[in-house]
């Protein structure tokens, strides 16, 4: 067990890296190492020194932070979140434990835990003005364009998520967004239905009270069923944070302006919405439906995949160049709650037909495409009821804790606003042209 003088922190690395530039200039510039021993080359006075500046148009080369939230070894298929492992915490934790820990860096006591609990509930229903609010969508909205203006929505009615005056308001502010965005989800699904918004139910745990707002009925009875609250559960904790992914990195930018947590969310939500992030969940179970549907043989898909016809959804990632540790848990508690709900999903077959011809396939192998978080999502997310036009809704609803902890980190930082540069390649100065003379 290493002991704590064993733990390298950045700022004791003094390692250098040498940069000699075409036109004779040289400069040495500091290393920083990261208690997992990863490198970087720090480029902060690159352009005070020497004019230049580095290029990296999508950042697969750029760290834009230090973070002590999450740790990602994408080559080894390790993901921590503050050094408990995944496989952990997904086994043995709950969502509200995981969004403690994400955010505040400890696992909680049990008072702790009963505490924040108790202000998750506090903070569960919406004011009533925004009842109204919901009703300026028409019923087929989509979910994630409903979520994102509802969070800023919401904000207007709690001055106290918009005006952060310092620290002490941080955690209301974060139970809030956490507690609130499960009620706007379903509200707004329920709108999209037609069946009136059902209100939260304080005795119900976080995940039982959402299912609840989602599908119970007046006067109807409707009990969570246990192994659907687990399983949403799990998929929440698995969702909760993934270091600089795109919507995380959105957020930090737009809280680097010092806008407030709402506003930065709300963007983070807009970036998850896009299908090489978070909507792949939908595009997956889209994927799956399609070829069970039209009886295509998972051959021909793939074959269709490899002419570059279409993409393979859910496989491939930045990071993981081996394995998606969330995807292995994800396929087994697919398994699992289909069989305990006694429901057979044709499609997780085709998943499985899918992962097995692609792993033995050298276009994927030699491009290191493997399955990520969203190929076997949207099974579970089907199972326990969810409307495939909310999945990735559902994926805004497990990232928020990250998102959260993510900008709360930044504003503790203080760093200065995020203004990447550029190089420019367009025309050089030419003169105005009168219209009559164009
Ligand atoms: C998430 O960053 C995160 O951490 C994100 C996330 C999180 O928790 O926040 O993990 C959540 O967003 C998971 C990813 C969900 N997206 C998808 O499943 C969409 C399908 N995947 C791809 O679009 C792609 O793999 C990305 C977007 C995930 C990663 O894109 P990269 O890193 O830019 O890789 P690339 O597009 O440059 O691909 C490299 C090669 C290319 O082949 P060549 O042109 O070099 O011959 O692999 C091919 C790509 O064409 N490729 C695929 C493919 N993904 C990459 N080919 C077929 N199907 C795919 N899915």
């Amino acid at each position: 067990m290493a002991d704590a003088t064993d733990v390298k922190s950045p700022e004791t690395e003094t390692r250098t890296a040498n940069l000699s530039l075409p036109d004779g200039q040289s400069l040495d510039l500091p290393v920083t190492v990261g208690v997992e021993n990863e490198c970087a080359v720090n480029v902060g006075a690159l352009r005070s020194e020497t004019g230049y500046i580095t290029l990296d148009p999508s950042y697969g080369n750029t760290g834009s932070c230090q973070s002590d939230i999450t740790f990602i070894d994408g080559e080894k298929g390790i993901l921590r979140y503050r050094g408990y492992p995944i496989e952990q915490l997904a086994q043995k934790s709950s969502f509200t434990e995981v969004a403690y820990l994400l955010i505040w860096g400890e696992l909680p006591t049990k008072q702790q835990l009963e505490n924040f609990s108790m202000l998750l509930t506090e903070n569960e229903m919406l004011h009533e003005g925004l009842r109204n609010a919901f009703e300026g969508f028409p019923p087929y909205g989509h979910p994630m364009a409903i979520l994102s203006a509802m969070i800023n929505a919401s904000a207007c009615y709690h001055p106290d998520l918009m005006e952060m005056s310092g620290e002490d308001d941080f955690p209301i502010a974060a139970a809030k967004l956490i507690s609130k965005v499960r009620t706007i989800a379903a509200f707004s699904y329920k709108k999209s239905i037609g069946q009136p918004a059902r209100y939260p139910n304080p005795a119900l745990s976080y995940c039982a009270n959402f299912l609840h707002m989602m599908f119970s009925i007046p006067y109807g009875r409707y009990e969570p069923e246990p192994e659907a609250t687990k399983a949403l559960s799990q998929f929440l904790i698995l969702h909760a944070d993934h270091e600089q992914n795109c919507s995380t990195s959105t957020v930090r930018m737009v809280g680097s302006s010092q806008a407030n947590l709402s506003a930065s969310v709300a963007a983070g939500v807009c970036a998850l919405w896009g299908p090489l992030h978070g909507g792949a969940n939908m595009a997956v179970i889209e994927m799956l439906t399609r070829i069970q549907e039209t009886g295509m043989s998972v051959k021909d898909y793939v074959e269709k995949v490899k002419k570059r016809e279409m993409k393979l959804m859910g496989f491939g990632h930045r990071v993981y160049k081996n394995f998606d540790p969330r995807a292995k848990i994800l396929q087994k508690a697919a398994a699992d709650l289909l069989d305990k709900l006694g429901i057979t999903d044709r499609r997780l077959e085709i998943a499985r037909e899918l992962e097995e011809a692609a792993l033995t396939d050298d276009y994927f192998v030699s491009r290191k495409l493997y399955p990520n978080v969203d190929f076997y999502s949207g099974i579970i997310l089907n199972a326990i009821g969810i409307p495939t036009n909310m999945f990735t809704v559902m994926f805004a609803i497990g990232r928020m804790p990250g998102w959260i902890a993510h900008w709360y980190e930044a504003y503790k930082q203080a760093g200065r606003i995020c203004r990447p540069r550029q190089i420019y390649t367009g025309p050089t100065e030419r003169q105005y042209v009168p219209i009559a003379e164009r």
